[in-house]
């Protein structure tokens, strides 16, 4: 779009959406973790200079009532699961370069010098609004502090949030019938001195600052519909002891509420993104990464989120920011949810897959890792399936890489106790080049799926070489032939250490180390991908392990259950809802979309030419043959005659459709997919059927066998 091609010569800063300190992780968490540190791994891969800094977010009412329930001070409540997610990460290889807290020293000085340069700037003003109380306890009732019913749909409500209900963002005084959710006493309104900032002011700025933005199009566009709908200006403090002290010297001399007043945990905790690089130079020093460039000069700063913040990220935060003379951001990738069953994960409501749960299963993170990078486009909400997850685990990381890298470089060990004497052929060092270029356009459009199918599309074309080529019969005949291609595979499967690393970090590593490559795969660069191989090696080991359906047979009982409870003491709520532990804002961040986009995947929204359409070969076909394909759960080999002659195709329907019975039945096929191999099976063309069943496509009268779709 609108900025340089990644690598810059500029320093890039990549966040992840702060977790709450709030309650345990789960698989929907990971998505913006694993996908801003996929991110990260992937610009320095590219020779970008890249920071990756995320801190947990101490404040807001959330962890306040939680510490409230459980009888702990918040500070302590909320330190607790910091120091845990700071376990947790590195676990699933998330290498933040700092993890900071919002709650910390330097977080706290910068947020309060950034409100004292809005209050500088007058952008900051004060305004009498009517807040719920507590008059038993003399208690101030802010955002979850109350409850009461929502005067939208009459469901009962957070301060807040309607998030049993109508998902209504609720204004401070709009809940009716208040009682405070600590001590149920009712509650009474009275009226409170409270700072704006004024967002509204900032409308020019902000239609500028979208048409610039990089990242995905939800954080454009969503935004754009907010501002032609009107800005509100935002309501930044809070009658709450727990969070960062509105600072005094921002206040006016004759403001006594401003002393009690903290600031709304949405101003601080973006602002930890900043603090999270400043504490990181101040680890490593100046000299190595300088904090200051990219926030105060000129830097590439990308914000990895899910979907629910975007308003915070597009609107609140770039106008804070621009107020206070700070770098606007260059990307937001902003994330679809995770839900399970279509439903959205509830962390009270125990309807979730864990972070811990995951790991204590045994898998390797590096499965998770792929999977939430590539199961799905970015911004589409994403269904959590075990069954999905075996699948591609087992199709695309055993059959594809996994598969192409073992028989490379045991066949390599064993024959020639490493790579063999040769140089890379002309084709595969091609091959590679348009590998990098592939992992190059994907992570300038930010596409972490398309960056790891530049990889898994390269294993499956070193399938097919060593299969093509069959090295092993080659050995006595044409020795130099059988070294030759040998050495390609050695030299796909550096390629592929250095593409696959930002997924599939360790795993990689170990690539790396069965190559006899020195030090890290995670310090290589696309250059590397074409360098010459090390040379010797041993013996490898396989880099992954097959799930057996079984598996997730258990798996899936133990899910299904835990679904059904948590369904079974649930309201009818908004199938799409976002998490429970979750703060929101001044305006609505969910709107009636939302409600539709957890059972349907959301549109894609941009648009291709009618070229690019006309450039698919769409053929009616007949099926002449079907057949499952041995070892696959899902695989079945079709023969299907496409009029001008008969096709192979592989397509997931063994489990779907009565095999026995598709002969005759005709079917639609994109004639011109690239040839793919799968559990070394050609597959030459691709079967359209709709939906997690396969329902088949077919046509509705009977156009001839062969004619193409237009
Ligand atoms: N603390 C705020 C973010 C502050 S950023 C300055 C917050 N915390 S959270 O714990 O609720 O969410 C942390 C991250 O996980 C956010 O990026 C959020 O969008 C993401 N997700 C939380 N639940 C999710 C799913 N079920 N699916 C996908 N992403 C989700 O929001
Ligand atoms: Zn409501």
């Amino acid at each position: 779009m609108s900025h340089d091609e990644f690598p810059t010569d500029r320093p890039a800063v990549v966040t992840c959406g702060l977790p709450y300190a709030n309650g345990d992780l789960h698989v929907g968490h990971l998505r913006t973790y694993v996908g801003g540190d996929v991110y990260a791994r992937a610009l320095e891969t590219l020779g970008q200079e890249t920071a990756f800094v995320c801190g947990s977010d101490m404040h807001g009412t959330p962890v306040a009532v939680n510490a409230d329930k459980e009888g702990v001070s918040p500070e302590e409540f909320a330190l607790e699961w910091h120091e845990t997610y700071k376990q947790t990460f590195p676990q699933f290889d998330i290498g933040f370069d700092n993890y900071g807290h919002t709650h910390d020293e330097t977080n706290t000085e910068l947020t309060q010098e950034i409100v004292r340069d809005l209050a500088a700037a007058g952008h900051i003003y004060e305004k009498e609004i009517m807040v719920a109380y507590d008059p038993i306890e003399d208690q101030h009732l802010p955002d979850r502090y109350v409850e009461g019913t929502c005067p939208y749909c009459g469901e009962t409500a957070r301060g807040d949030e309607c998030d049993d209900g109508c998902q209504r963002h609720l204004e401070p005084g709009e809940i009716e019938d208040p009682v405070s959710s600590i001590t149920g006493n009712p509650a009474e309104y009275h009226e409170r001195t409270h700072k704006f900032f004024e967002v509204s002011e900032f409308e020019d700025y902000l239609t500028d600052f979208l048409d610039r933005l990089d990242g995905t199009s939800n954080a454009q566009n969503q935004p754009r519909e907010w501002i032609e709908s009107g800005l509100q200006d935002w309501c930044i403090t809070r009658d709450l002891d727990w969070g960062i002290d509105y600072p005094d010297d921002a206040a006016d001399a004759d403001d006594d509420d401003a002393d009690d007043l903290v600031l709304y945990v949405w101003v601080d905790a973006p602002i930890e993104y900043i603090s999270s690089t400043k504490q990181y130079t101040d680890r490593v020093g100046s000299d190595v990464y300088d904090w200051e460039q990219p926030w105060k000069e000129d830097g590439e700063i990308v914000h990895v989120i899910g979907r629910d913040i975007i308003q915070h990220h597009a609107i609140f935060w770039p106008a804070m920011l621009n107020g206070a003379g700070y770098v606007e951001p260059r990307a937001i990738m902003a994330s679809g949810f995770v839900t399970l069953g279509g439903k959205g994960f509830s962390t009270s409501r125990d309807r979730a897959v864990w972070a811990d749960e995951y790991l204590d299963e045994g898998f390797h993170p590096d499965l998770l890792r792929y999977y939430l990078a590539t199961n799905g486009g970015f911004q589409q909400d994403v269904d959590f399936s075990w069954e999905k997850f075996r699948d591609r685990v087992n199709t695309e990381l055993v059959g594809t890489l996994g598969n192409f890298v073992y028989r490379s470089l045991l066949f390599a060990a064993r024959n020639y106790g490493g790579a063999p004497d040769a140089t890379v052929s002309e084709a595969v060092d091609d091959r590679i080049s348009e590998a990098v270029a592939d992992f190059e356009s994907a992570i300038n459009d930010y596409s972490i799926r398309k960056a790891g199918n530049a990889a898994i599309d390269l294993a499956g074309f070193g399938n097919e070489y060593i299969q093509r080529n069959e090295p092993w019969k080659l050995t006595d005949d044409d020795p130099e032939q059988a070294e030759q291609v040998i050495y390609d595979c050695v030299q796909l499967s550096k390629a592929l250490a250095v593409l696959f690393q930002p997924a599939a970090p360790e795993t990689c590593d170990r690539l790396w180390s069965q190559l006899g490559e020195d030090g890290t795969v995670a310090d290589a660069t696309v250059d590397d991908a074409s360098a010459a191989p090390q040379g010797e090696f041993d013996e490898p080991d396989e880099l992954f392990e097959k799930i057996e359906a079984e598996r997730v047979e258990e798996l899936n009982e133990k899910l299904d259950q835990r679904v059904a409870d948590a369904t079974d003491d649930e309201p009818e709520a908004d199938a799409a809802d976002v998490d429970d532990t979750d703060e929101t804002m001044t305006d609505d961040t969910t709107d009636d979309t939302d409600t539709q986009a957890a059972s349907l995947e959301t549109l894609t929204e941009e648009r291709i030419s009618f070229e690019d359409f006309q450039e698919l070969d769409i053929r009616v076909g007949e099926i002449i043959d079907a057949e499952g394909v041995e070892d696959a759960d899902k695989l079945a080999t079709l023969q299907v005659d496409i009029g001008l002659e008969e096709r192979q195709l592989v397509a997931g329907i063994k489990q779907l459709h009565d095999l026995d019975s598709l002969p005759g039945t005709r079917v639609i096929i994109v004639a011109n997919l690239e040839k793919a191999e799968l559990f070394g099976v050609e597959s030459n063309g691709m079967l359209l059927a709709a939906g997690e069943e396969a329902d088949l496509l077919t046509t509705h009268g009977d156009a001839a066998v062969g004619t193409r779709i237009q």
